[in-house]
């Protein structure tokens, strides 16, 4: 087999002992391909952060919450957040005790808090009203408190999820509220957290951030931060999606020395001994995945070459949703002479909307019926936003395992899945 664009993979050994071209004819396309040696590295890379003993890492199950994906994790040492009772039940699926799950989420319904209370986990509550309502059920418990530092970041808008125009936290100028709904309901605070959004490429956000959080855990009362046992920064570890530019990395090592320092410091000053953590999604697991879609049409619309795919937004909505760059590789089966001079072409899916655009106007290989194309970075927000709009079937998952075999991890639906549930 040869390929058109995959200086990529090739240097990761990404599809093991398979290519791409075999995995798409034996599991058909759209297809969800991971790999179990990158995930493990990304876990890695961030449970080393900090040596601190408190330290340890929170992954963000939102951005993919496949069972498997989330045993390797709890292989590498990670603990996992809930924000739903799906997510929940998906941990519990993968191991997770209840210890290991914090319940991290927000406007939850009283039956929502009263499932996660049954399950004993912690619960995070994201305003005084559900302080208030999580108190009522949960007397004399534990609860932990998500506060708005002020400070936001992100890739977009969308996924900034602090500071005053955001919906999310407690806005620390409420911490008097916040002890008179403790008091009331005989509630220990158990644990602070915030997050302060989604894709910063530099620490210094993340850090201010931080220094906020420790600076509001020093106006609890003495007693109160005796008895906090968790301190949570949040995600937001950005990923360089522009990797055949040669984006730079986010430089972690800065990143780690830095809260090392904020956290060993600050413990030793207010003698706190509790866990801190970090909560990251995208970091752990963009890299490990990538989307294999065919190549069904190409065309001439006036100036624009259209190469139409199976890769609607359905599949993967980010660059339709935040207009995201994902980078794209081109297979082709060998024997076929490459056409390789770059030609700006527009990669659009199979779902009826204009706005069905997985990439814009992008100089590459002219790609032809029958190409596969892997969409790199997408084993993030992925799987996980993808939809039956168009009633389309949802795509089937493959891990490559470390020794290079491919395993399938869920199975394409099927039409028997779209009717399931009407009566
Ligand atoms: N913790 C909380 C409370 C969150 O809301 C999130 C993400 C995370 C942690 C993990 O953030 P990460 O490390 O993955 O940046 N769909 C968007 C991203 C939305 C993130 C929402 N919250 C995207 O595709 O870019």
């Amino acid at each position: 087999m040869s390929s058109v664009r995959s200086a990529y993979t090739d240097s990761l050994n990404f599809y093991g002992r398979h290519t791409p071209q075999e995995l798409a004819e034996i599991y058909g396309t759209p297809l969800y391909v991971y790999s179990e040696g990158v995930l493990r590295e990304r876990c890695r890379d961030l449970i080393t952060l900090s040596p601190h003993p408190g330290f340890g890492v929170n992954y963000s199950v939102k951005a993919n919450a496949n069972p498997t994906i989330l045993g390797i994790v709890r292989e590498e040492g990670l603990v996992v957040d809930a924000m739903s009772q799906g997510e929940l039940h998906l941990d519990t699926l993968a191991g997770f005790p209840p210890e290991k799950i914090l319940y991290i989420s927000n406007n939850n319904s009283p039956e929502e808090l009263r499932h996660a209370a049954a399950h004993s986990l912690l619960v995070s509550v994201d305003s005084i009203s559900q302080l208030d309502a999580f108190g009522r059920l949960n007397h004399g418990g534990k609860v932990m408190a998500r506060f708005n530092p002020g400070i936001g970041a992100g890739h977009h808008a969308m996924v900034v999820t602090a500071g005053r125009e955001t919906k999310f936290g407690v806005m620390p100028d409420n911490l008097d509220e916040v002890f008179v709904l403790l008091n009331r309901h005989q509630l220990t605070l158990s644990g602070i957290n915030q997050h302060i959004g989604s894709l910063f490429m530099t620490a210094d956000g993340y850090l201010d951030a931080a220094t906020v959080l420790l600076a509001l855990a020093e106006r609890l009362p003495g007693e109160v931060l005796k008895k906090l046992e968790i301190i949570d920064f949040g995600g937001g570890f950005g990923i360089p999606y522009h990797k055949y530019e040669g984006e730079k990395r986010l430089n972690l090592a800065d990143l780690g020395a830095r809260l090392h320092d904020l956290i060993a410091g600050w413990a030793a000053k207010t003698g706190y001994a509790g866990r801190f953590l970090v909560e990251p999604g995208r970091y752990v697991a963009a890299e490990c995945g990538i989307l294999l879609g065919r190549v069904h049409a190409v065309k001439n619309n006036g100036d624009i070459r259209y190469v139409g795919t199976d890769l609607g937004f359905s599949t993967l909505v980010r660059p339709m949703l935040y207009d995201s760059f994902h980078d794209v590789e081109i297979y082709r089966a060998e024997g076929e002479t490459a056409a390789l001079d770059p030609v700006k072409q527009t990669i659009v899916g199979n779902i009826c909307e204009s706005g069905d655009i997985l990439a814009k106007a992008r100089l590459l290989p002219a790609m032809r019926e029958g190409d596969v194309l892997g969409i790199l970075d997408a084993g993030a927000y992925g799987f996980v936003m993808a939809s039956n709009y168009n009633q389309r079937c949802r795509p089937a998952e493959v891990l490559i395992r470390a020794d290079g075999t491919a395993k399938l991890i869920r199975r394409r639906e099927t039409l028997d899945d779209l009717t399931r549930c009407f009566k």
